[in-house]
């Protein structure tokens, strides 16, 4: 049993981390993102309602319970994109897309990465982080590889976002776009063997989404 306090979105949002805890009280309307790896280990709400793993709700003044593995992003509207201070406090705390990755098409484009945090390790282990996009209606550009073998899905915290996947050898057709409202963690795109097709997220409107990166094995 453990609880965290994450400091990695911080002071932009406040965000518990729970592992084997059987429940947790969630008092003000919060994101739980279940980070369980396996089928069933589902975190249960009141009623017969249940967040399976790698997915997300929106919860208030309410026992959660059978967490295997979780984040809480506490009162995750406190944080208010509208407000012009925010936004730049944001914009100057965490560092651009191509400050992190140095590729070259992430130059210029308007995403904001806080510092990752990493939990487990070998098999089990896992990194996520917040990011921040300040425009709307801005590809991040489609990709098919990633710097090491994991499941990928994002959680969208604030604003609107879509998850873009192309056909597996064709990054101009379009195969799907998976619309995210905050609380939703879109449908997994890989295959059984870890394959990816294109893809890339991409704003609707300024907000801010979670990647979540488990390793696969
Ligand atoms: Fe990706």
């Amino acid at each position: 049993m453990s609880l965290l306090q994450l400091n990695f979105a911080e002071p932009f949002f406040s965000i518990d981390y729970l592992e084997d805890e059987a429940s947790y009280h969630v008092s003000k309307k919060s994101m739980v993102i279940n980070l369980a790896e396996y089928e069933r280990e589902n975190v249960l709400l009141d009623g017969e309602r249940f967040i399976p793993p790698l997915k997300a709700a929106v919860v208030q003044d309410m026992t959660i319970r059978n967490i295997v593995r979780a984040v809480v992003v506490w009162d995750f509207e406190r944080c208010d994109l509208r407000d012009k201070d925010t936004a730049d406090a944001i914009k100057r705390s965490w560092k651009t897309l191509y400050e992190m990755s140095g590729i070259e098409r992430h130059r210029g484009l308007p995403y904001y990465k806080s510092p990752k945090f990493c939990i487990g390790e070998g098999d089990r282990h896992m990194e996520l982080n917040f990011c921040y996009v300040d425009k709307g209606l801005v590809p991040s550009g489609p990709h098919r590889d990633h710097d090491r073998d994991f499941e990928e899905v994002h959680a969208q915290i604030l604003g609107y976002g879509m998850m873009r996947v192309y056909e597996y050898d064709d990054n101009t057709r379009i195969h799907q776009e998976l619309n995210m409202a905050p609380g939703t963690v879109h449908d997994k795109m890989y295959d059984s063997r870890g394959r990816y097709p294109w893809h890339e997220y991409m704003s609707v409107t300024p907000g801010i989404y979670c990647p979540i990166e488990l390793d696969r094995h």
